[in-house]
């Protein structure tokens, strides 16, 4: 018999009304910019245009994460689909889902999988990966759902055994009170049998660091500046690209990349929709996201504060990223802290 037209095995859902999302991003935008650190919301970064932009990032070489993280997958995607006979394959944030396709490969090839659930802010590139995978995958059904990961985890189909990831080290995007918030809600949604699979970024050398998000031919500077685009498009605000330049740097105290573009000249922009005017200073910073990098041991630690628990953490060959393979912590919270030096935390440093 014929396999079905991809189209069939897709469903494509959109949580919230447009207008409750758009308020929040709104809000979110309107805060950040009177904080501190002027900031804008990293959603900005993916709208149609910045989802292309950023896979073109995926593919530099200077960008080493998803290279790094295909590695460990390409070594460890076997085990994982052994410890975690999943049938669900939950993804948060999958963009276009490139490495996801090797641990799809590995849970079909052991005869659990039966469908695949993504959670994308980015509607076109949910929609692109969601058909991709129901091209490749004809057996598997495809839940795609367009929202919030920081908001709409609880939305998402419960049961069956799932596997959650989170790959990219896309959680190095969120300041560390909103990591812990994302942890426990994971932690929360897991089932006693259910696993969770996350890739972080390690700590290393800050020329390679500030190489990553600075390559020669500029395609992450114009990625970044496309939020300031977006903003401009939707917002009907004035930012002037001449008017700021592009500057990532590693800020050693918080241990992460902040990736920010000066300003040249005090000025400031216009928000008509936002009925707002931002002053900035000669050399004041607008920061579009922050990437931070982590360090096995303490992420462990911090893992555990969330009701997580450690089972196995791979590394590359270099050192350079992480994959840790974690479960929900069934022991009450209190002694989660206290007990770490118990927890069988495998480790595997050279592939
Ligand atoms: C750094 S990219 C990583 C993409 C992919 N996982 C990879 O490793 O190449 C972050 C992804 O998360 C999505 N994203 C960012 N913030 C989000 C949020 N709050 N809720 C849902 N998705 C989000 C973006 O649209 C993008 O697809």
């Amino acid at each position: 018999m014929a396999s079905p037209a991809p189209e069939q095995h897709v469903r494509f859902n959109v949580l919230r009304d447009g207008h409750a999302r758009r308020s929040a991003l709104y809000e979110a935008t309107r805060q950040s910019l009177q904080g501190e650190v002027k900031a804008l919301p990293p959603t900005w970064l993916y709208d149609a245009r910045g989802s292309r932009m950023y896979e073109e990032v995926t593919r530099l070489p200077e960008y080493y994460l998803p290279h790094r993280e295909r590695d460990i997958l390409h070594a460890h995607a076997r085990a994982i689909a052994e410890r975690t006979p999943a049938s669900t394959l939950v993804e948060l944030g999958p963009g276009s889902a490139t490495n996801t396709r090797l641990l799809l490969d590995a849970l079909d090839a052991a005869g659990t999988l039966e469908r695949f659930v993504a959670l994308d802010v980015s509607e076109d590139a949910l929609r692109a990966s969601a058909h991709m995978i129901a091209e490749v995958y004809p057996r598997l059904s495809v839940d795609a759902f367009v929202g919030d990961f920081e908001r709409d985890l609880g939305l998402l189909p419960h049961g069956g055994r799932r596997l959650i990831a989170f790959l990219g080290s896309t959680i190095g995007n969120l300041y560390p009170a909103k990591r812990a918030t994302l942890l426990g809600a994971v932690a929360d949604a897991l089932g006693p049998e259910d696993g969770f699979l996350l890739g972080i970024d390690l700590v290393k050398d800050v020329r390679r660091l500030e190489a990553a998000y600075n390559d020669s031919r500029g395609v992450t500077e114009a990625f970044v500046r496309n939020a300031l685009a977006a903003v401009n498009d939707e917002l009907a605000a004035s930012f002037d690209q001449a008017r700021f330049v592009y500057e990532p740097r590693w800020d050693p105290d918080h241990e992460w990349m902040a990736i920010e573009l000066r300003a040249r000249g005090a000025h400031a922009v216009r928000i008509d929709a936002l009925e707002i005017d931002v002053a900035f200073e000669q050399d004041e910073p607008l920061r579009v996201e922050i990437s931070a990098k982590f360090r096995s041991e303490e992420f462990v630690r911090e893992v555990e504060q969330s009701g997580l628990r450690v089972e196995s953490l791979w590394t590359d060959h270099l050192g350079d990223f992480a994959v840790a393979l974690m479960v929900a912590d069934a022991r009450p919270q209190a002694n989660v802290t206290t007990k770490r030096e118990e927890n069988d935390v495998r480790r595997s440093k050279h592939l």
